[in-house]
Parts: C-alpha cells; structure tokens; sequence
C-alpha cells in the first residue's frame, strides 16, 4: 500500500482525535515501518489493518465506518493531485464505470506497485449502476465514500447499496441509482 494513503490517514487521525490518539495506535502496533512513512514509500497492508483496529478499539468506530470517513476525505487528495484525470469525466457514473479501464490504469502507470481492488461493470443505464468489487483487502468501504465523493463532485447525489458476494468482504456488490 503507497505511503500516501498512511500519511493522509495519520494526518486525519490527528486532526480529528489529536497527536496522542496517532501515537497510541502506532505504539500499540507491530509495524516494521515502525511508524514513519514517506507519501512516495510502499508499506504492508497489515500495517494499515493493525492502524485501523486499533483506532476502531479506542473509538469504538466500526473499521468500515472509519474507511468511509478517510476515503470521503481522500477524495481531496485526488482532487487537489490529479485534476486532469477527473476533468477528462463530465458524469459520476461515467467515472464511476471508468475506474477499472482507465482510472486505476493510470495510478498504475504512477504507481507500479499500487494494490488496487478490481471493478466489474455488470449492468449499467445512464442512471444505475452494478459493479462487483474483487480485493483481498475487504476495502469495500473506502469505495463506497470515494463513490459518495464522486457524485458530490458533480453535484449529484446517489443511492448506494452494498450487497456482500463473500461474507469476508472481499467480494461486493455495488447497486448505484443516481437521484
Ligand atoms: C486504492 C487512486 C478513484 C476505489 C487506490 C490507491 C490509489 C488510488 C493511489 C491506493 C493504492 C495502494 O495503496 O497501493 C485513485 C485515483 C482516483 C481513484 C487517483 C481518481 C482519479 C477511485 C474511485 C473508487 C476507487 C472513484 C471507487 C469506486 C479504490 C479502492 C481502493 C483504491 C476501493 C483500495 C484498494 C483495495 O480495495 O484493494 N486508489 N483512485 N478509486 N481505490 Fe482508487
């Protein structure tokens, strides 16, 4: 996982919980990393899943719940770094629908080592949505506040169900109706 996502996830810790709240969780963490990461860096997954449980112990936030709050806040960070990429869209659902042909393309092409979920379009209107999520890190959640985010984005807003394919979440159900 890139070094950005901890360094974006840290400052927001801080911000909402305070400098004592990001040393407890790193201190009480088995981190190789040893809790200094660099945004350009890569760092195992489970540092991030160590990071979450022991933030959702101490705050009593559901992990899922903690992914929806730092994705919808990682959405600023992608618009404030790659705005060309979100220019070249003009529709929440057209983005949406895009993310595996095109936008995590092109992350992979910055990023070669990124771990990235896969997105299936199994139905799709002008309107609607149904895309499968596939990722062994159970991330669905962090997807569905980017997808929030998106459809701000173009002042739009949505329905978004979640269905569970495989009970561990690491395949998802998205159904997407546009408002
Ligand atoms: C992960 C970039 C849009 C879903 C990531 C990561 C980056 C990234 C850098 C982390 C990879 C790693 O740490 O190795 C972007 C950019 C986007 C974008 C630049 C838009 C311009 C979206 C959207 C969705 C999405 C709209 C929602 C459907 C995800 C998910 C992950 C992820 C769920 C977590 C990894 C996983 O579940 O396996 N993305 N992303 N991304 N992205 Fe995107």
């Amino acid at each position: 996982m890139k070094g950005i996502v901890f360094t974006e996830f840290l400052d927001l810790v801080e911000e909402k919980f305070g400098l004592e709240m990001v040393d407890r969780i790193i201190s009480s963490s088995e981190l190789e990393s040893e809790g200094v990461y660099t945004s350009v860096g890569t760092y195992s997954f489970s540092e991030m899943l160590q990071l979450l449980q022991h933030l959702s112990e101490n705050t009593g936030i559901s992990i899922d719940n903690l992914l929806l709050v730092y994705a919808e806040h990682f959405f600023s960070v992608i618009e404030k770094s790659y705005p060309g990429l979100l220019a070249t869209y003009k529709d929440p659902i057209e983005m949406i629908s895009s993310i595996e042909n095109h936008i995590h393309v092109e992350v992979r092409k910055i990023y070669p080592d990124a771990e990235l979920p896969t997105f299936e379009v199994i139905e799709k209107t002008e309107n609607s949505l149904i895309m499968d999520y596939t990722s062994s890190r159970a991330m669905h959640h962090f997807g569905l506040g980017l997808m929030n985010k998106t459809f701000e984005h173009f002042n739009a807003t949505a329905t978004i169900a979640l269905e569970k394919i495989k009970e561990d979440g690491t395949q998802v159900r998205f159904i997407i109706h546009k408002n």
